[in-house]
């Protein structure tokens, strides 16, 4: 199984045909998968928030899921994550490609790398989402005629409740685009273990203190159900285009692991 979609608040309902259920043990707790074909191509899907959305942000066991990718052989992750907008570049129902991320969490796993037993990692994430396969996904929307927009800052915050204002402000100062609570360390542990990784940001919402309401749950889930097809195309159409070949150096993550 080279390929895995990571799917997150919306892409629940992504139609997978014959969908087949896999449990994988790892050293961070089992894991639930299902394994479906998508335009022939065998695709691994992982539910973020679990089967029944009950799994919040903070609380995604994101090394148990990035571990089990790789033990079933996962070399390509295209991730989407809901995400409210800091720029009027970027609007609700947009489809963005991210390029970069800050990182505003505080309290998760950070790294496989603990010490002791599997060393130390200063993993390099100059280009933290995998080029070729951005390259890919441009390609897959120009070919379906949907667009999709490059450049995106994404700040990961830790959840689970929405940014106040005054930190909307400071991540757009920060240079940051996109809000969301689930891209890091998702994208780092992917890196850590040799495979790449790119995101796929669904934009839901604007960002507090940007929208002229609060912000609901409901908004995000009403906006991600207007998106989601486009976002299933742009999949399928991509999935056509994915290689096993890993002509990047995603690959080469942990090489440098006991050397520091
Ligand atoms: N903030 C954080 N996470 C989100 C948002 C937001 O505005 N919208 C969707 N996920």
């Amino acid at each position: 199984m080279d390929y895995a979609l990571i799917g997150g608040t919306g892409v629940e309902k992504l139609c997978l045909a014959d969908p087949r259920s896999i449990s994988v043990n790892t050293p961070y707790g089992e894991v639930n998968l299902e394994t479906a074909k998508i335009e022939d191509v065998e695709i691994a899907f992982l539910r973020r928030h679990g089967k029944k959305h009950n799994v919040p942000p903070h609380l995604i066991n994101y090394r148990a899921n990035i571990w089990a990718l790789k033990e079933i052989g996962v070399k390509k992750i295209i991730a989407s994550g809901a995400v409210g907008s800091l720029t009027s570049e970027f609007e609700p129902g947009d489809l963005v490609l991210v390029e970069q991320f800050l990182d505003f969490t505080k309290n998760r796993p950070l790294t496989f790398f603990d010490g002791s037993d599997q060393g130390v990692l200063h993993v390099d994430v100059t280009d933290p989402y995998c080029p070729d396969l951005r390259n890919k996904i441009t390609t897959a929307a120009k070919q379906c005629e949907l667009s999709i927009k490059a450049g995106g800052v994404y700040v990961c915050t830790e959840g689970p409740r929405f940014e106040t204002p005054a930190e909307i402000n400071m991540f757009r100062i920060l240079g940051g685009h996109l809000v969301g609570m689930t891209g890091v360390p998702e994208v780092v542990l992917a890196r850590e273990l040799g495979i790449c990784y790119a995101t796929i940001a669904l934009v839901t919402n604007l960002a507090a203190g940007i929208s002229k309401q609060p912000l609901t749950h409901a908004e995000v889930i009403a906006t991600m159900n207007m998106i989601n097809e486009k976002f299933a195309t742009l999949f399928k159409t991509t999935c056509k285009l994915l290689d096993d070949k890993q002509n990047c150096y995603c690959a080469s993550g942990s090489k440098e692991v006991g050397l520091f």
